[in-house]
């Protein structure tokens, strides 16, 4: 099990604005938010629960639209494709979580399989795919990255749409409409 303080360290140690930073960060709060849903009395999870929802659904939209399509060898594209299914597989279990009962024991349960599948998940980004960014592209190109990203996730769904994740085509021409709704279901809902 990762946690959330190394990845913090291990940001901390990166240019402010660096893709990877701002990718380690993320997984740092969507970590602290799993443990903050656990901890909160049942009729209050439901308010974590949102935000780690629509932190899930921006984050990976946007790691499949730019950190995915830097991979430029073939054994960096494998690990790229597992991770878009990953990303396809979460997408579907937090469809489901979000139409459960969060005050549910049932929810809870599926909650702390989820958290272990996520963790593996960001595990994985951690040690196969941050290192071969860091290799291959320098400072510069990661901050630009790093700012595409962050501009990517202000537009990005920010709740899950299994049919719109899994690959950086698949977001890019089902997402941006499946952004409209939910973004309208937000500001609907305050
Ligand atoms: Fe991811
Ligand atoms: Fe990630």
């Amino acid at each position: 099990m990762g946690d959330a303080a190394e990845d913090r360290r291990k940001a901390e140690q990166l240019p402010e604005g660096d893709i990877v930073r701002v990718l380690l960060e993320q997984h740092a709060q969507v970590r602290d938010l799993f443990a903050e849903i656990q901890k909160a009395p049942a009729n209050e999870r439901k308010e974590p629960f949102d935000r780690l929802r629509a932190l899930l659904a921006v984050h990976e939209t946007a790691e499949e639209l730019v950190l995915r399509p830097q991979a430029d060898d073939a054994d960096w594209k494998d690990v790229a494709t597992q991770r878009n299914q990953e990303e396809a597989e979460a997408n579907e279990v937090l469809a489901s979580l979000e139409d459960m009962d969060t005050a549910s024991e049932a929810f809870l349960k599926k909650l702390q399989e989820f958290e272990e599948s996520v963790d593996d998940h960001a595990e994985a980004e951690e040690n196969e795919e941050f290192p071969r960014v860091l290799e291959a592209l320098d400072e510069d190109e990661r901050r630009k990255l790093g700012s595409r990203l962050q501009a990517v996730e202000k537009t990005a769904p920010t709740h899950p749409h299994p049919a719109a994740a899994g690959s950086t085509t698949a977001v890019a021409l089902t997402g941006p409409f499946a952004s409209m709704v939910d973004r309208v279901k937000d500001a609907l809902s305050g």
